[in-house]
């Protein structure tokens, strides 16, 4: 899998998997995205300092213990169908839930659509030896273990598209956390499959040691 097209869809992507992979691919249904109403300037600012806390002025995220995901350049779409996974418990996460169960579906496109506009530097660290073996994996997948390439999805550059998020400049532990605990965190209402299952053949088959070398790769894209 080498054909990297910068004008990917959803749709195109879904039919390769179908022509591709030998394993039922789940339907995947996108909630129709709520109609914004007017969301106050100052209920705005309240909250979106609230977010600033912890994701960081710029929404550059935070490499700590319990490392804190970037959202600064972030698609909108994948963002506001994150916010409303935790709301909807079909991802999970105590800490997102709290911060996002009672904003409205205004807010929530707001917020979502604020992100996409700022871009600070990659916060970096991550060990600088692996990002050769993670370019080779993000660009070409691993054929051997039948591993579609990252970039077929997610973009040539890691910037994503709508409901593909931007992987460009994520936060090293983040990556590998996610990826690591896709499973168990993602996808959580058996019977409403959502976008997570597209990721699920992907993480099913990545080593311990090949997710450190991509998440190492897209961390220090700019
Ligand atoms: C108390 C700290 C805290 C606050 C405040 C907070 N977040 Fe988060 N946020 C987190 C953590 C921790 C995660 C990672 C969750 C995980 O590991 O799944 C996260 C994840 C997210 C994600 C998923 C990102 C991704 O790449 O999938 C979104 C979207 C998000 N937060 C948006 C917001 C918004 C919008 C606000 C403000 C209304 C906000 N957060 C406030 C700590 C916080
Ligand atoms: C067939 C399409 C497809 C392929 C191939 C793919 N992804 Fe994804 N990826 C997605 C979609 C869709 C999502 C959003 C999932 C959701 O909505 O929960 C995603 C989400 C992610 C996330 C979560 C981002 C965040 O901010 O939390 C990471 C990390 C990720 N992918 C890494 C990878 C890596 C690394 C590869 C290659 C080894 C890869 N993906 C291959 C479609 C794909």
């Amino acid at each position: 899998m080498s054909a990297i097209s910068s004008s990917f869809s959803f749709g195109q992507i879904m039919n390769l998997i179908k022509a591709t992979s030998q394993f039922v691919i789940l339907t995947v249904v996108f909630s129709a995205t709520a109609r914004a109403d007017a969301v106050s300037k100052q209920n705005f600012a309240a909250k979106i300092g609230y977010c600033q806390d912890c994701h960081g002025v710029s929404g550059q995220g935070y490499r700590g213990f319990y490392p804190i995901p970037r959202l600064a350049g972030q698609q909108t779409e994948y963002l506001e169908n994150q916010l409303r996974a935790f709301v909807e418990h079909r991802r999970t996460n105590n800490v997102m839930f709290n911060v996002a169960h009672n904003l409205s579906p205004a807010m929530i496109r707001a917020l979502a659509t604020n992100f996409r506009h700022f871009n600070p530097r990659p916060l970096g660290g991550a060990p600088k030896n692996l990002v050769t073996a993670g370019k080779k994996i993000f660009e070409d997948g691993v054929p051997d273990a039948n591993i579609v390439a990252c970039a077929a999805c997610h973009g040539p550059d890691a910037v994503g598209k709508n409901e593909f998020p931007r992987l460009a400049g994520q936060i090293y532990p983040y990556v590998v956390k996610t990826l690591t605990n896709w499973t168990s965190e993602r996808g959580q209402i058996p019977g409403k499959p959502d976008t997570s299952a597209v990721m699920q053949p992907v993480v099913h088959s990545l080593t311990k040691s090949q997710i450190e070398a991509v998440a190492a790769y897209v961390s220090y894209l700019q």
